[in-house]
């Protein structure tokens, strides 16, 4: 979403709080990232003709390990289906209420059956590293989707509770083996009643590391943004309990925490994949 009133110092403002980076080159890209937000609540009009296939276009155009391309999308607009598919991820409304709901897929399956089809081996596919390969190739092509999306003024929300119940999810979209559900991502027109705020980071220096790593600038940097989250809590009206390390500690405070996908492995498994 293009805001053309705020200024590249705005956004960083809204993206850090006080901890504004200094030496930062601006440009429209630039702002373009820097304005990101998830978009959860959408207009009722329909998406401009071609904007799937755009998104698609500019999907391809991610870099992709060794030119294997493997990912794969679902686009899903039929009400019935993205019924399902929000029951099944979580319940969340906004699935219903997107005009398009696009399922990113990890897919080892297409070069599994071109190698057949030449009787080459691939046995290099039923290993961890290449899961990982997919998994990969789907998220950059999934966030160059996402920029796409929002240079037209477009909001999209990923859904990685598309991952609760990832064998029923494989049914309803009829994947074949080896091709996994990596994340969901609703697209629409953001509703204007409902604007979504730019929700701040950490610090740089809890993420940025010169040369070697340096721990000791991390905790400062963690407790700084805690601040910061807590300014912006009250912004929202936001009525969240605890700070930005509470509610972190408590999504991975275990198995538990993890909406059913502590099976993950398993249900990989049971998807085709061998993660030797
Ligand atoms: C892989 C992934 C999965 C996510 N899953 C969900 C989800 O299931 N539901 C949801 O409402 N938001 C989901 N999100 C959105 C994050 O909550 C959001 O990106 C984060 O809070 C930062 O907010 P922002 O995107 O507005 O900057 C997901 C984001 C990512 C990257």
């Amino acid at each position: 979403m293009t805001e053309t009133s705020l200024t590249t110092h705005d956004l960083l403002r809204q993206r850090y709080g006080d901890a504004i980076p200094e030496r930062i080159i601006s440009n429209a890209a630039i702002d373009l990232l820097l304005s990101h937000r998830s978009v959860r609540s959408y207009s009722n009009e329909p998406l401009p003709e071609g904007t799937l296939e755009t998104m698609i276009a500019a999907a391809q155009s991610a870099a992709t390990s060794s030119n294997l391309q493997t990912w794969s999308v679902v686009a899903v607009t039929d009400p019935e289906r993205k019924e399902r598919l929000a029951t099944l991820a979580g319940n969340q409304n906004h699935i219903r209420r997107a005009p398009l709901f696009l399922v990113w897929l990890a897919d080892l399956n297409r070069i599994a059956q071109a190698a057949e089809a030449r009787q080459m081996p691939h046995d290099g596919l039923d290993y961890l590293e290449m899961w990982l390969v997919g998994v990969i190739d789907a998220a950059l092509a999934a966030q160059n989707a996402v920029i796409a999306a929002e240079s037209l003024g477009l909001g999209t929300v990923y859904i990685g509770a598309i991952r609760n119940h990832p064998l029923d999810v494989a049914a309803e979209l009829r994947l074949p083996p080896m091709v996994m559900p990596v994340f969901g991502m609703c697209v629409g027109k953001p509703n204007p009643d409902r604007p979504a705020a730019i929700k701040p980071r950490l610090p740089q220096a809890a993420v940025l590391h010169r040369e070697v790593f340096q721990p000791e600038q991390v905790p400062p940097a963690v407790e700084h943004y805690n601040t910061t989250m807590a300014a912006f809590y009250a912004a929202q009206r936001m009525n969240v309990e605890g700070d930005w390390v509470d509610h972190s500690a408590k999504r991975v405070a275990g198995p538990q925490s993890l909406s059913g996908r502590d099976v993950l492995r398993d249900v990989l498994h049971q998807l085709g994949f061998r993660l030797k």
